[in-house]
């Protein structure tokens, strides 16, 4: 990595990343007496993949949570574009162009693959009950917009084939997939994926990475991504924040967090499953 600056840098591969889009200060998230996040900062900038990796329980989850605006911690300030953030309600949120994906796949089994995606797109509807009576020609444009833009994510990600199938029919790789489909179909400008790669086989794998570099390089999407497997996330991202019982041990570019010994030894000492 090339000297980093306020605007941004040059990634090892030449790729240029912008200025800071969030930044995360020192924050601190309790559930009762369990501390999940303790004092972490961090920030992630305009263009790049960030990811979050660390053993099951470090708080990944959580401090993704809070990335999305889902928690607001008890301590500490989480900046977006410059502005503090207050806590917010999923679909304020999702105004502000940040879209994610779940740990545990969240869609809607007996839906079809294509309508699934469409739910994606709420935060784009704009014409309610009322414009769609008085006023059909917006409303009628409105959902012509949505469906070729969810046309042009399907053939994105490859998934024509299975269009018209219920996802609850879907091998898990593909439900995966979908989930990434429907949070593209909110064309965010923060993309965050609990897991992407999780549970799937060796091929999938390949297949998710492929995705998630070329969504962040034909759409500039900012990616934040959490994994639990340190191989999974070497080549794909540009910065890594390791966790481990809450409190941040490693920040840097791939090759300088699995040089760091701290990182080594949260790995050594816990037993993957
Ligand atoms: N909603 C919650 N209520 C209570 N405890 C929670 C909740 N979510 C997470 N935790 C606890 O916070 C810690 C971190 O969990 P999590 O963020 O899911 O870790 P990771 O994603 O790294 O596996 C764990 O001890 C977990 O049990
Ligand atoms: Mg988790």
């Amino acid at each position: 990595m090339n000297a980093m600056t306020q605007d941004g840098y040059v990634t090892a591969d030449g790729r240029q990343i912008g200025p800071v889009v969030m930044e995360l200060k020192n924050i601190t998230l309790r559930f009762g007496g369990v501390v999940a996040i303790k004092d972490i900062s961090f920030d992630i900038r305009q263009g790049e993949i960030r990811a979050i990796i660390g053993p099951n329980g470090a708080g990944k989850s959580s401090m993704l949570n809070v990335i999305s605006g889902f928690y607001h911690p008890q301590d500490g300030q989480v900046i977006f574009k410059g502005q503090p953030r207050p806590a917010m309600k999923p679909y304020q949120v999702a105004r502000l162009g940040i879209a994610r994906t779940f740990q545990n796949i969240a869609l809607f089994d007996g839906m079809s693959v294509l309508d699934n995606i469409m739910t994606g797109r709420l935060n784009k509807m704009k014409a309610g009950f009322l414009s769609q009576a008085i006023w059909w020609g917006a409303a009628e444009r409105e959902e012509n917009e949505n469906r070729a833009a969810v046309e042009r994510i399907i053939d994105f990600l490859e998934i024509q084939n299975i269009r018209k199938t219920p996802v609850g029919r879907l091998p898990y790789g593909l439900k995966k997939r979908v989930e990434l489909a429907r949070a593209l179909a909110a064309e965010p400008n923060l993309l965050l994926l609990d897991e992407p790669m999780a549970g799937m086989n060796v091929e999938e794998k390949e297949d998710m990475s492929r995705f998630i570099l070329s969504v962040n390089d034909e759409f500039g999407t900012t990616i934040c991504l959490i994994e639990h497997d340190m191989g999974v996330v070497m080549d794909l991202s540009d910065r890594v924040v390791v966790m481990d019982y809450g409190k941040k041990i490693g920040d840097g570019t791939p090759a300088e967090v699995r040089s760091n010994q701290a990182v080594i030894d949260a790995y050594l000492g816990v037993a993957h499953d």
